[in-house]
């Protein structure tokens, strides 16, 4: 993808490999994140998510391969140049501090300010804070937050650091249905009216099927499939990359996963068993 300069905008994963010891843990992954769009990450625990992630964004440096962020190799950008460009949620983001939701915000300044907040990153802050609803508890801790709040709080960081490409490991952990909901919701609309680009590992399949352009399934290592969400959700594709067996049924005219299985093995449902 090329946009109107003739610059590379979207990022590269070519030939990575991660080994920790023995154990490899990424075997010559490819990969390209495509633009203004949500990416999901699925996979079994151990498959190599985070540390993709990881490896994407410059915070693990890979045993091998190349990592090129809108056509420039990041071996050879400075972090700080990186972090305006790609904000990473990590799946263990606990910060214990007695800090305030507008202190958090702030925090996503620190590529920009260095720490000396200017009338600029003031205003990055305020739009971010407005645009994520946080106004009215602006100055509470992020400790006194119910877990949907405080998640606010996090992307509204995010935001302020005003970056093309969002990263998010597991962000809905923890967090009820309505808050999830409530999460993919706000993600889309970062998309749409703000034109990110969000990569998002998660957990749940129906969520990825329900909110993700495209799909990217690993194991052990490895992508097995990636595609259009609608694709991926697949019976034979699933069953594969979980060890488990999937039911696929049509809701709202878009497909969703039965992941238990029936008690009586004659039992029938809605499901499209291709
Ligand atoms: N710092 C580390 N040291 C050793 N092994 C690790 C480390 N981080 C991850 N691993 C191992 O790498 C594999 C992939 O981990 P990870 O990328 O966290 O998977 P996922 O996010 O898909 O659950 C797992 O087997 C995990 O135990
Ligand atoms: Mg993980």
């Amino acid at each position: 993808m090329l946009n109107f300069k003739g610059e590379q905008t979207m990022i590269e994963i070519k030939n990575i490999s991660q080994a920790y010891g023995n154990t490899q843990v990424l075997r010559e992954v490819n990969l390209i994140i495509k633009e203004k769009r949500i990416t999901a990450l699925i996979g079994a625990n151990g498959a190599g998510k985070s540390t993709l992630l990881n490896v994407a964004a410059n915070l693990l440096e890979p045993c091998a391969g190349t990592v090129l962020l809108d056509g420039k190799d990041i071996k050879e950008m400075k972090s700080q140049d990186i972090a305006k460009r790609i904000a990473i949620l990590k799946q263990t983001q606990h910060l214990n501090m007695r800090i305030s939701v507008r202190d958090l915000v702030s925090f996503g300044r620190y590529p920009h300010s260095q720490g000396r907040l200017k009338d600029e990153d003031e205003q990055k802050i305020r739009q971010a804070i407005e645009y994520m609803n946080l106004k009215e508890i602006e100055n509470k801790f992020i400790d006194e937050l119910s877990g949907g709040q405080r998640q606010r709080a996090y992307i509204a960081m995010i935001l302020a650091q005003d970056t093309k490409y969002i990263f998010l490991d597991e962000p809905l952990n923890n967090l009820d249905i309505k808050y999830s909901v409530e999460m993919m919701t706000i993600l889309r609309k970062l998309v749409k009216e703000l034109s990110k680009t969000v990569i998002i590992v998660m957990h749940d399949i129906n969520f990825a099927a329900a909110y993700a352009d495209d799909i990217v399934a690993m194991k052990g290592g490895q992508i097995m499939k990636e595609g259009a969400a609608q694709d991926i959700i697949d019976q034979t594709v699933l069953t594969e990359v979980f060890d488990h067996e999937f039911c696929i049924a049509n809701v709202y005219g878009k497909k969703v996963c039965v992941y238990f299985p029936p008690e009586d093995k004659s039992a029938k449902g809605d499901a499209i068993n291709e």
